[in-house]
Formats: structure tokens, C-alpha cells, sequence
């Protein structure tokens, strides 16, 4: 597991803006009840871009749940911008999520019988915000839909209902975005627009955005790749190995991998 190292100016190490720590999740099923997440440990610092990646089914739309506070972990602990999720509340959570967080799903969903307008500002006049309708207008043209305000979901393009879909996570500064797959239903051409939106409206805020996508171009313009299945992570691009002895220098412990390795450094025959 990587280091933060990250400090802030007072010298204090810098928490980082999620932090997920031995998270299971068990869910019940008419089959019984199923291990969907089995042992997390992930820390986050702020302003990373993670990309999530793994087959379907191993659990990262889970995860993201757990780490957005849309699903409440069945054991383990859970912290985010700063916030300890677990043991919160069904409103705490909401509070929660409407204060620090900004979520996109592959599947939009915008309220059909709200204008692109209403679906941004509502979430946050409903947060008490005076100016939500401004505000909401501004993200709007900020995701390039100044000129479709007034339409309904079913007047708007895939494309652009994404675009209505992001300028709701970001309306409210979010520090983190979470995107599940945000492109999975939009054509080629269109999905890299709005990847390139994404990536723009996370490098203007300096958010943290945690991305999860079958795609391994987007997940190489992120900085850091987690790989999962059968819900562990499995694979950590931040978990650099470790460097190769110096030319000549013989290491005292062999260093095992591979089916001979014990595991603690001993190499078995
Ligand atoms: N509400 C639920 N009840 C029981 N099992 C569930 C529930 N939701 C998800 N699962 C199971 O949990 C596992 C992980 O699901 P999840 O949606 O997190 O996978 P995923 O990695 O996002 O897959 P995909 O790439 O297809 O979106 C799957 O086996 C799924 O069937
Ligand atoms: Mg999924």
C-alpha cells in the first residue's frame, strides 16, 4: 500500500480524500447472501485521477458506492473528504453526498420531467442554496449547454444529457467526482467529448475523481490504475516494486517470485 506523504503547510501529513480501510460488503440475495466486497484497503489523496478497472462483476461499481456513501459498508471503515461515512445516518449520508461529492452514472439519470435546468439546480435549492439556479446555469455553460437550458432529458442527446449529468456533480464544487463507466452508453466520438469534459471540469477544481471504466486509454490518462476482481483489489499502479540491486552487488536475500516464492523472501525448491 503506498505512502502519503502528501503535507499540508503547517507540517501535518495531509489526509487523503478517501481512505477505505479492511471494507467487506455482503448483500442478501434469494440465493442466499453474497461477498461482493472482500477486504478493501485503499487510501486516495487529494486531486488524484484513479481509474477503477476489472471484468464485470468484481465489484467496482460496489466499490464506488461504498466510497461515495450511496451504499453503507457491512464492515470496515470508511473516510471521505475528511468525513467518517461509517455508522452515518441515511440523511447524513445524503447531507454528506450533496456537500463533498459529485456522482456520474453510465445511465444519466436525469429526472425526464425536469428541464436540463431544473435537473442541475433543484438538487441544490433542495440544500438550501439561494442562488442554485445561477449557479446552475453557469455549470451548464461550463459544459458547453448554455443553449439547452430549457430542454427536457428526452429533447437532448445521449452526449448531451451526459453533459447535464456532469454539470450536476460539479455544480456544487465537489472535492471528489466519482464516474462509473460515464461513457458506457454514448458512441465513440461522444464519449471521448465528454471524457475530455470530465477530465477538464477535474483539472479546473482539482477534485479528486475516482473513474471506473473498462477502458485502458482512459484509465493510462489517470494517474494511478487499481485493477479488482472477485472484489479485492488485485493490481495497484502506485505500488511500485522495488528497485533492482545495483550491478555487481549480490542482495543477501534472494528476492522470490513465481511459483517458488514462500512469500517472506525464502526461495523454495
Ligand atoms: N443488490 C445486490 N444484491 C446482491 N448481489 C449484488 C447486488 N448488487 C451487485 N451484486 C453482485 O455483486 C457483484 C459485483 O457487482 P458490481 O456491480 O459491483 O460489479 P462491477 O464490477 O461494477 O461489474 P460491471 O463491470 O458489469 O458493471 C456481482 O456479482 C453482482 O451480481
Ligand atoms: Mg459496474
Amino acid at each position: 500500500m503506498p505512502i502519503i506523504a502528501n503535507r499540508t503547510a503547517s507540517g501535518k501529513p495531509e489526509q487523503p480524500a478517501i481512505q477505505i480501510t479492511d471494507v467487506h460488503l455482503t448483500l442478501a440475495s434469494t440465493a442466499g447472501p453474497v461477498n461482493i466486497l472482500n477486504g478493501i484497503t485503499l487510501a486516495i489523496p487529494k486531486g488524484e485521477a484513479v481509474a477503477l478497472l476489472g471484468p464485470s462483476g468484481s465489484g467496482k461499481s460496489s466499490l464506488l458506492m461504498v466510497a461515495a456513501g450511496l451504499e453503507a459498508a457491512t464492515s470496515g471503515r470508511v473516510a471521505v473528504a475528511g468525513r467518517e461515512l461509517t455508522g452515518l445516518s441515511e440523511d447524513a449520508l445524503a447531507r454528506f453526498r450533496r456537500e463533498h461529492v459529485g456522482i456520474v452514472f453510465q445511465a444519466f439519470h436525469l429526472v425526464p420531467s425536469m428541464t436540463a435546468l431544473e435537473n442541475v439546480a433543484v438538487p441544490l435549492e433542495l440544500a438550501g442554496v439561494t442562488d442554485a439556479f445561477t449557479r446552475a446555469r453557469r455549470a451548464l455553460e461550463t459544459a458547453g449547454l448554455g443553449h439547452r437550458v430549457s430542454h427536457y432529458p428526452g429533447q437532448l442527446s445521449g452526449g448531451e444529457q451526459q453533459r447535464v449529468a456532469l454539470a450536476r456533480a460539479i455544480v456544487h464544487d465537489p472535492e471528489i467526482l466519482f464516474a462509473d463507466e460515464p461513457t458506457g452508453n454514448l458512441d465513440g466520438a461522444t464519449g471521448a467529448q465528454v471524457m475530455e469534459l470530465l477530465f477538464a471540469l477535474k483539472a479546473r477544481s482539482n477534485a479528486t475523481l475516482f473513474l471506473v471504466t473498462h477502458e485502458e486509454a482512459l484509465a493510462h490518462r489517470c494517474d494511478r490504475t487499481l485493477r479488482m476482481k472477485d472484489g479485492l483489489i488485485v493490481a495497484d499502479s502506485a505500488d511500485v516494486p522495488a528497485p533492482p540491486a545495483a550491478e555487481g552487488v549480490r542482495p543477501l536475500v534472494a528476492r522470490a517470485s513465481g511459483p517458488h516464492a514462500a512469500g517472506d523472501g525464502r526461495v523454495t525448491r
